[in-house]
């Protein structure tokens, strides 16, 4: 892109500021500012008003989850059919690992950190662990994929080379990067990190398979003859991943997608919840759920909304091949934006000052034409860690990896 070329693409979106310091920069410099802004979708900041608005939806009703003791009653035969599927390399894993952890506050990757009180204990580490229990079971190696991003992608390479990925195969990891979308202040003006780097943060984690895509891996896919892609996220330490059982018990259910969910512990607990929405598969945020909803009651007097969603995933990949080409809704998301000032100061917020734009896996869901709910125990499968402290945090996993038996 040459700079006449960049200067009329910023004026369209009323971006000039951003070849502000244009004189200052040194050749190099300037090659990576005009790639940046040739990369760059600036139509998205028009959206920064839409911000704390939500998408039109449309009619809920409950769904029928897959509960405990139907799950108990068939383990075996579900258990069987998952470990066929994987020992045929039928199966991936999906690292989503392009998230910015902001909230817990490490400049490392969150996988990076470490949870272990008397030895190391990486969250990373805590993952391929949980997989290398699959691995014994089948003794077949998922290809375990890991989505970084630009802003994170060297050092989650270096660390988990250094650590010898655990002690998983590293023939069978994959990296790929996520795509990045700009950062603006509220009246969607894009922040600069630098005089010659536009602020940017991940695009969401929906952006994985798209970005999959663009990273060349899909004819490795097919070679592998993978039919169904685990997503799951970097902060649940005691998640399966690649379970056999919620993979067969998909399998069998003969549906595009399957979601591990949990019972909530309250009726407003912050998850997204599932449901049916126009009678497809959906899921609904917890600020979306109407006392009305909170309140219904299923045909055993159970309440109708009462399973979670924890980011873990199966997608059938002719299924994710289709509505590869839909588009997801964009939400804006208010963030702490560390940037450039006008004194060419690096300003590292304390409350949120702009906005982030990203598409989310959990609208995935409703473009798929089945999907199952499959229910498992929180207290032995979910520990996300969000914050330090409190709720979802590196304290709360701890407690709970201790009832698990987990050494820290
Ligand atoms: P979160 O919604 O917790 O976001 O991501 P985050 O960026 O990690 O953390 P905060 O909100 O800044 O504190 C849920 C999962 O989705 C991944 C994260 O890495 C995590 O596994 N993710 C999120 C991506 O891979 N890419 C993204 O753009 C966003």
């Amino acid at each position: 892109m040459t700079l006449s070329q960049a200067r009329e693409k910023l004026e369209k979106f009323g971006q000039s500021h951003v070849l502000q310091y244009w004189d200052e920069l040194n050749e190099e410099q300037q090659e990576a500012l005009l790639a940046q802004i040739d990369r760059t979708d600036f139509a998205v900041l028009e959206n920064c008003a839409k911000r704390g608005h939500t998408y039109p939806r449309g009619e809920f009703a409950p769904m029928k989850t897959m509960e405990l003791p139907e799950i108990a009653s068939k383990r075996e035969e579900f258990a069987e059919t998952g470990r066929e599927a994987i020992r045929n390399g039928k199966v991936a894993a999906v690292l989503l690992a392009g998230g910015m952890g902001t909230r817990l506050g490490s400049d490392n990757p969150k996988g990076m950190y470490d949870i272990g009180l008397t030895k190391h204990v990486y969250i990373f580490q805590r993952l391929i662990e949980n997989l290398l229990d699959v691995v014994k079971e089948t003794e077949a190696y998922p290809r375990l994929f890991i989505m970084t991003s630009e802003k994170n992608h060297d050092a989650t390479t270096a660390f988990l080379k250094e650590h010898d990925y655990f002690g998983y195969r590293s023939d069978r990891v994959t990296f790929f990067m996520q795509d990045m979308a700009p950062a603006s202040d509220y009246d969607g003006r894009v922040y600069m990190d630098s005089k010659w780097q536009i602020s940017t943060s991940p695009n969401g984690n929906a952006g994985w398979f798209s970005s999959l895509i663009k990273a060349g891996l899909l004819p490795l896919v097919k070679e592998e003859g993978i039919e169904w892609m685990n997503i799951f996220a970097v902060d649940n330490v005691l998640q399966r991943i690649a379970d056999p059982v919620f993979v067969g018990a998909t399998i069998r259910a003969g549906v595009e997608a399957g979601e591990k969910v949990v019972r909530k512990n309250a009726p407003d607990e912050r998850v997204g919840v599932v449901c049916l929405e126009d009678g497809r598969p959906s899921i609904v945020e917890y600020y979306e759920l109407s006392q009305e909803m909170m309140d219904a009651r299923d045909d055993k007097g159970e309440p109708a909304y009462n399973f979670g969603v924890i980011l873990n995933y199966l997608f059938r990949m002719d299924a994710l091949e289709r509505i590869a080409k839909d588009t997801l809704p964009l939400h804006v998301v208010e963030k702490k934006i560390p940037h450039m000032d006008e004194n060419g100061q690096t300003v590292k917020p304390a409350e949120p000052n702009g906005c982030k734009f990203e598409q989310l896996v959990l609208d995935m869901i409703h473009q798929f034409s089945d999907c199952l709910p499959f229910e498992v125990e929180r207290e032995r499968e979910f520990a996300p860690i969000k914050n330090p402290t409190g709720v979802d945090s590196v304290e709360s996993a701890r407690e709970l990896c201790k009832k698990n038996g987990i050494e820290l």
